[in-house]
């Protein structure tokens, strides 16, 4: 259940929870003023107790105050108002949707002041808080049958008191859709594996009819005729069918479309990676069930972009397949040929991303000729060793798009570091030379990321920019933060939203 959100004009509540601002040096925002009046001093007095001093992001839970009929008062540090940052106002709505969810309030009504100094004007920094709320108060619980609906943890309802809430509601509505898209993603990822699997990720993006993307599907037979023996090298072993999902969004109508062909979006989408007959090691495979957070991202993302209209021409392609262990099984030395007419030599069967992405990259752009194309997968565990689990790794072809990115995910809190990437013929370009075959889909241990994306690259035809983002160390999340729950994060999708709504709505 999502969590529901309403603005209104500020009327103080009698009871249930409330949440009010207090800035650095513990100074109370106007509406916590007034609650302090209406009980007697009770906070001015709280906030002079202990290490509470109004810093951003810290809070203070007054339980049932004295004076005051109200279950709780959260007092809210906001720091410094001038320093506030679209990011920062997020963190402290999904905070306190978090406190709120642990303690078990099933509402909670943040006050939003006008303040001195601050760059968003009140409407914006409600919009903002609402956005982190939503965000944060994500869970996944389906499974969870001996929880009653009406006890299952987590908030209910948040009211955001500002003075123009109609000015807030009609701003908040883009980004609720963006927040859909990124459960939706969250959602996809956390399923496992014998419920989300090719076929039915693909009766998933359907539910995107409604919204006007068009979805077709590519089964076994069409993507035989269409040579993509990488692909179908993965899935062969299993007796799930491959598919390849292909999704349009048209909103910049056909005149824009006819200029420039449409940005495109490829996600790896291995509903279940074993590793295949170069099988892993039993502990932590289960993870593997979010080897598809790719595909996850691009379906999520065109949720996003159709939900809010978005006034741009995309394609998502999702590479969907899973690696299994059997007597049909591909094997380590087998060779495939790409629908580029590339030959790869297959030396490890766990290397299976690359070989998924090889034919959705060449089909895309066979079909489709995009004026940019970002693939997202949860390739390579070395991107972990590299950068940990809170950048994505980037690898580009060309600078603009590459900075374009960087901002983007800078700016929404999914953050990507740009990696090496060698022109054809270099050195890290070179380590994936075979000889058998054109490629081999392995280099050595070293650079193990870079060596991935130097495969991808041997199928992006020159000329075309083209982005690469390695989420394996940002497609979940082991611990909590501000505005993503431990779990599936949706990283990625409010990167490229936000990337298209900068550079491809104008
Ligand atoms: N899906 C994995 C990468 C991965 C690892 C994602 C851990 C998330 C967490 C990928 O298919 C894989 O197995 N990569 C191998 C490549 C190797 C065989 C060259 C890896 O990273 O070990
Ligand atoms: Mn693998
Ligand atoms: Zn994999």
């Amino acid at each position: 259940m999502q969590v529901k959100i309403t603005f209104a004009a500020p009327k103080m509540p009698r009871t249930g929870a409330v949440a009010v601002g207090v800035l650095d040096g513990r100074k109370l925002s106007p509406s916590a003023e007034t609650l302090d009046k209406a009980a007697g001093g009770t906070l001015s007095r709280a906030v002079k107790q202990g290490r509470f001093t109004g810093k951003k992001g810290q809070i203070l839970d007054l339980v049932a105050p004295g004076g005051l009929r109200n279950s709780r008062v959260l007092l809210v540090g906001l720091g410094k108002t001038k320093d506030l940052k679209d990011l920062d106002l997020e963190n402290l709505g999904g905070s306190v949707a978090a406190r709120m969810g642990a303690t078990g309030e099933p509402g909670v009504t943040l006050m939003v002041d006008a303040l001195e100094g601050a760059a968003h004007e009140s409407a914006e920094r409600a919009v903002r808080y609402a956005l982190g709320a939503r965000l944060r108060a994500y869970r996944f619980d389906k499974y969870k049958t001996k929880e009653k609906p009406a006890d299952k943890p987590g908030l209910k309802s948040v009211t955001v008191m500002v003075a123009n809430p109609a000015a807030a509601k009609r701003a908040f509505a883009a980004h609720e859709k963006v927040a859909e898209g990124v459960a939706f993603t969250r959602d996809l990822v956390s399923e496992p594996a014998n419920v989300i699997f090719p076929k039915s990720l693909v009766a998933e993006a359907k539910k995107l009819v409604k919204l006007g993307v068009t979805v077709q599907v590519l089964g076994e037979r069409e993507m035989r005729r269409l040579g993509m023996g990488a692909l179908l090298g993965v899935g062969q072993g299993s007796a799930r069918e491959s598919q390849l999902l292909v999704m349009q969004w048209k909103g910049a109508g056909a005149a824009r479309g006819k200029k420039a062909g449409p940005i495109a979006f490829v996600g790896k989408g291995v509903t279940f990676d074993t590793g295949g007959i170069s099988i892993k090691p039993a502990g932590g495979m289960e993870d593997m069930k979010w080897d598809m957070g790719g595909a996850g991202v691009v379906t999520g993302l065109m949720r996003a972009l159709a939900g809010r209209k978005a006034k741009v021409n995309a394609v998502g392609i999702c590479a969907l397949a899973e690696n299994m262990p059997s007597s049909s099984a591909q094997r380590p030395g087998d060779i495939v040929t790409s629908m580029s007419g590339q030959t790869i030599e297959v030396i490890n069967t766990d290397a299976e991303g690359r070989l998924v992405l090889a034919d959705a990259l060449w089909y895309v752009q066979e079909k489709f000729k995009p004026s940019a194309i970002v693939d997202l997968a949860t390739l390579t565990g070395a991107i972990i060793v590299a950068l940990g689990h809170d950048y994505a790794g980037l690898f580009s072809n060309n600078d603009k798009l590459s900075d374009q990115l960087t901002a983007a995910g800078k700016s929404v809190g999914e953050p990507v570091w740009r990696m090496p990437l060698a022109a054809p013929g270099e050195s890290y370009d070179k380590a994936i030379n075979s000889q058998a075959a054109d490629m081999k889909n392995v280099g050595n241990r070293a650079g193990g990321s870079i060596t991935a994306a130097q495969f991808l690259q041997r199928f992006v035809k020159k000329g075309t920019p083209w982005a690469h983002l390695d989420i394996a160390g940002t497609t979940w999340s082991s611990k909590d933060t501000p505005t993503v729950p431990k779990g599936g994060t949706g990283f990625g999708v409010r990167l490229l939203d936000r990337w298209v709504a900068d550079h491809h709505e104008k």
